[in-house]
């Protein structure tokens, strides 16, 4: 068999050095390169991307070291029906994941890899998940054929050589292995976006802690740092060892006082993360400061005095950019200015990148996301729903210097939101930690572009549906665990953005005003601001609330706080559904909240009618 040639940064850790052997030898790539995550690698690697056409320049002035990218039409979202958690026994996967025998998908395995990158270079990106050393991070390794997911790893990662220093000669590392599946014959030209649809695994061996990708190009189905290692495997390390690794924004806010609290808030793909961490205060709420931490994933540790901290595994925001704005997200948009990759947004014809909600008025002409002339009048989108764009995160003006804290933030509250248009209200707070992870467990939303071929509305547990790589109900029974272990668990908090009125119009103004309701939910988890008692959980009323500097309809809000009670009560039973998934390993407490809330919500509407403000 031919050498194939190691180029790049030395490689002293055994174990590494054996699996890039093996895979080089498995897939056949003309040469191997390990990257130490240097400018000029970096430069040189965007460079050759341009010269392929996988990136487009951006325009010098405007976005300095920008690129934009145009995936295959078929690559451009996460692939749910594609994705698997091989773990050795079926239960161990649950009814929520994909399951196939590890041992047959290895055999599956091996023959797509098997030459996939011929004629291609196999990168080797070491990379850390959290802050170099710190005792929540962890090390992964990927290994790819696609320069783009070098460069985004980059941006999204700690990357390159500080992390094979970390390593060291016998430390361990997740495994994860990605290729595009199209090998190239000599002579072949590649297309910008190599991808192969038909052939798309997304696979998880959990026991192992490896993972292996093949055959798309995009975000989380190729970037393996995020949904599958820092979530998927990180979701059951995090049981194993007895801490949290969640789909969860982190953010701090500071009073005008100068108290600051951190909270954590889980919501589905595409349903507001990016939006609330880097909020700007709306008029009335002077003096207050957002601070970010995190848009997407949090991994949560009790430290020795019983206190969650959190940290950010990542480096980096891979945001939806549609409806990114100066007026829905200016934070976002200054963070945008400069070292970013743009997916699947609209070219402008002065090399600058444009998406539907930028501005109010689009421009005149345009080079849609698939390549193609675009004006105001051709009724296609010029963005797709789910165009990203991939931004340092310290490039942001809202960047909280303890993201790199090793010991990460201390969590007061979390709080849990779907995309709900109708039904649920706009906030509530649970009772008590064991009710805030059944109220967690059985949140709905509606569908985003984020994920292919979702039904209208689905359950979506914690926001983990898609990235729990273990049985869902031992996940909540880990949850309940976690809580009984703290001293003062974070309050838990259930927040609904999405409510619309009978014309199919957002009810709540949203973005920087939903700052007022982290308000109350901050005065909630330090003990003081009113509530009131609903067979939900506890509500609050009008006055509970900040309105200084929003003319606020009471009527409105009241509208936006309601419940029906008998639609209340078909929900409540509909909790059935979801649990006879779980039979045996779900959590008992959850049997004892549903006829809670059951009993709570049979009480004659009059009484509560008369006692609360709110049913
Ligand atoms: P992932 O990166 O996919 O995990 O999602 P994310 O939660 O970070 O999504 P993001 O913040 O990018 O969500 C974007 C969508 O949410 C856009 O359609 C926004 O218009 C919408 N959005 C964000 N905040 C609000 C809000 O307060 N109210 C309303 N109505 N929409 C919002
Ligand atoms: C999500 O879908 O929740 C994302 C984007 O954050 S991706 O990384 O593509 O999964
Ligand atoms: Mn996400």
């Amino acid at each position: 068999m031919k050498e194939i040639p190691i180029k790049g940064d030395e490689i002293r850790n055994e174990q590494l050095l054996k699996w890039i052997q093996e895979s080089a030898a498995l897939c056949q790539p003309d040469q191997v390169y390990v990257c130490g995550g240097s400018e000029d690698e970096n430069r040189r690697l965007c460079d050759e991307m341009v010269k392929t056409g996988t990136f487009i320049r951006l325009n010098k002035e405007k976005r300095p070291n920008s690129f934009l990218a145009r995936s295959d039409p078929r690559d451009v979202a996460r692939m749910e029906g594609k994705t698997y958690v091989c773990s050795i026994n079926k239960s161990d996967a649950g009814p929520t994941n994909n399951w196939v025998n590890p041992a047959e998908m290895k055999e599956t395995l091996i023959q797509l890899f098997n030459g996939c990158m011929r004629g291609r270079t196999m990168y080797v990106i070491p990379f850390s998940m959290g802050p170099l050393g710190s005792k929540i991070a962890h090390v992964g390794v990927e290994i790819t054929d696609s320069p783009y997911v070098v460069v985004s790893m980059r941006i999204m990662t700690r990357m390159g050589r500080p992390v094979l220093n970390v390593l060291g000669n016998k430390g361990s590392f997740v495994k994860c292995m990605h290729s595009v599946g199209v090998p190239l014959a000599s002579g072949d030209r590649d297309t910008p976006w190599p991808c192969n649809p038909d052939k798309t695994y997304i696979i998880h061996f959990p026991e192992e802690r490896a993972i292996y990708s093949f055959g798309s190009g995009y975000g989380g189905n190729a970037l393996l740092g995020k949904k599958c290692f820092a979530l998927r495997i990180a979701s059951v390390m995090a049981r194993d060892e007895g801490w949290l690794a969640e789909h969860m924004l982190i953010m701090g806010v500071e009073s005008p006082e100068g108290e600051k609290t951190y909270l954590g808030a889980a919501f589905p793909s595409a349903c507001g993360k990016t939006n609330l961490v880097m909020m700007v205060p709306p008029k009335g709420f002077e003096g207050w400061k957002v601070m970010t931490i995190g848009d997407d994933i949090a991994w949560i540790k009790a430290d020795e005095n019983g206190v969650l901290r959190a940290i950010n595994p990542e480096a980096g925001f891979f945001g939806v950019a549609p409806g990114t704005s100066m007026k829905s997200n200016p934070n976002a948009m200054l963070t945008l200015n400069r070292n970013c990759i743009f997916t699947n947004v609209a070219l402008t014809d002065d090399g600058d990148v444009w998406w539907e909600g930028m501005t109010d008025e689009p421009p005149p002409h345009l080079i849609d996301w698939q390549g193609l002339d675009w004006t105001p009048d051709c009724k296609r989108l010029a963005a797709h729903p789910n165009a990203r764009f991939t931004a340092p995160i310290n490039q942001c003006p809202t960047y909280d210097p303890q993201w790199d804290n090793p010991e990460g933030v201390p969590i007061k509250a979390f709080i849990f939101g779907g995309r709900m248009s109708k039904d649920v209200p706009m906030v509530y707070e649970a009772f008590n930690w064991s009710h805030g992870v059944y109220v967690a467990a059985t949140m709905g939303s509606e569908a985003t572009a984020a994920a292919e071929g979702q039904p209208e509305m689905r359950r979506d547990p914690m926001a983990m549906l898609p990235f729990c790589g273990y049985n869902m109900a031992d996940y909540w029974s880990h949850w309940l665990n976690i809580g009984r272990q703290l001293n003062d668990p974070p309050r838990i908090f259930k927040v609904n953005w999405f409510r619309r009125d009978e014309n199919g119009r957002f009810m709540w103004p949203g973005f920087g005003e939903n700052i007022r309701i982290l308000k109350w939910i901050i005065n909630r988890a330090r003990g003081f601001g009113y509530g009131v008692e609903s067979p939900m959980g506890f509500m609050p009323r009008l006055q509970d609330i900040c309105w200084e500097g929003l003319d606020f309809d009471s009527a409105t809000f009241y509208k936006l706080m309601s419940v029906d009670r008998e639609k209340a009560k078909l929900e409540a039973t509909s909790h059935e559904e979801l649990f006879d998934k779980f039979f045996d390993r779900l959590p008992k407490e959850f049997i004892h909240h549903r006829e809670l809330l059951k009993s709570r919500l049979w009480r004659s509407s009059e009484v509560w009618k008369l006692e609360r403000a709110i049913f």
